[in-house]
């Protein structure tokens, strides 16, 4: 972190979280963070679901949600963006305060309820960009059909789209949920993949799931995304647990992200790693606060990793800083390409 980022960052804290967040992204926006630009090297550049990415660290979604500043963020030294969650029709979210800092636990619980500008404002933005980028998608509160959301989303962003994460582990829309499970799940990724065969483009489609699921219940998300061909799965989302917290906001409601979530987001990817026998693209997101968390997370089977929490904490060149350290813990292994860590930890059985 740089002593400006510092400087700035204990201003930033000692306001409303959401301010805060709102004020952090529009200055990224002007273009007053620290940016080296491009991280990358012949070990960091990846090729994940057909598309290239210079190193294999991403914001995640949540961060700028109607893509308010993905040119800087990228300029940041980040290898990816995702945008969103977006909703077909623009909408409020929950009431605020629905955003709380937990800084002696390094985490942070959000009930945000996708507040957000809507398809129509998010396509604008992307022409404008010009750069494609993943673009997670979500439900409106009020719809009747949500699975017919995603598929809108599908319909109206795919020639912006680096991929599409279809959201349904929020825990902030009722019953969102819900959509993770067995005959529900089958339908949604049905429709969303036949929507997706529509397009010109073809962008690839993830899941993200939750955390919370039992070990059966992941098996099954698994199984049926390899049956519907999904392009991967992004494990994962916040957490409705709240064990071993100390701060005051701890009962606050929402999904906690950050420091506690890193065990158990770590454990759900190894287990799907495993139920995919290592044939579908992960992505591990979920209190990666280091280089060493972002390799562990690789060599535990995700392609490609991402952050957000963490950045609350020690700024937006946390990003650089960690493809960076990848870059030096893959040089010190003998490593020659990200790609060739991604599961070492636990060899697929031919
Ligand atoms: C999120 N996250 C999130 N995820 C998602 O799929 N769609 C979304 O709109 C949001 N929104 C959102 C807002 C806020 C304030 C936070 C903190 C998080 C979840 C996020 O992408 C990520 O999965 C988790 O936060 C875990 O990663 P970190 O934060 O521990 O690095």
């Amino acid at each position: 972190m740089t002593a400006a980022e510092r400087a700035a960052l204990a201003v930033l804290h000692r306001l409303d979280p959401e301010l805060s967040h709102d004020l952090a992204l529009r200055a990224l926006r002007s273009g007053l963070a620290p940016s080296p630009g491009q991280v990358t090297s012949n070990r960091l550049r990846t090729r994940v679901f057909g598309r290239d990415f210079p190193n294999p660290v991403g914001t995640a979604a949540g961060f700028d949600k109607n893509a308010i500043a993905v040119r800087q963020t990228l300029k940041t030294g980040f290898g990816f963006a995702e945008v969103g969650a977006v909703t077909p029709r623009p909408q409020p979210g929950n009431p605020k305060p629905r955003l709380f800092r937990l800084p002696a636990d390094q985490a942070i619980i959000n009930r945000f309820g996708f507040n957000n500008h809507g398809l129509e404002a998010m396509q604008a933005r992307l022409v404008a960009l010009g750069q494609p980028v993943g673009i997670n998608l979500g439900a409106n509160k009020d719809s009747e059909d949500r699975a017919a959301d995603y598929v809108a989303g599908v319909a109206a962003l795919s020639p912006y789209a680096l991929f599409f994460t279809v959201n349904v582990s929020s825990p902030n829309t009722a019953n969102l949920r819900n959509l993770q499970v067995g005959d529900a799940l089958s339908d949604l990724l049905g429709r969303v993949m036949d929507a997706r065969a529509q397009t010109a483009e073809r962008p690839p489609v993830l899941i993200k799931i939750a955390p919370d699921l039992s070990d059966a219940e992941l098996a099954k998300i698994a199984e049926i995304s390899v049956a519907h061909r999904l392009d991967g799965i992004v494990a994962t989302n916040t957490t409705i647990q709240r064990d071993g917290l100390t701060c005051r906001n701890a009962g606050e409601a929402g999904g906690l992200s950050g420091a506690p979530l890193r065990a158990r987001s770590l454990q759900v990817l190894r287990l799907l790693y495993r139920e995919t026998a290592g044939e579908m693209p992960l992505i591990g997101v979920g209190g990666i606060a280091s280089a060493e968390d972002a390799y562990a997370r690789i060599r535990a089977g995700a392609s490609l990793v991402q952050l957000y929490t963490a950045l609350i904490y020690r700024g937006i060149s946390l990003g650089a800083e960690i493809a960076r350290g990848l870059d030096d813990l893959l040089r010190r292994d003998g490593v020659a390409r990200v790609a060739d860590a991604v599961g070492t930890d636990q060899p697929i059985k031919a």
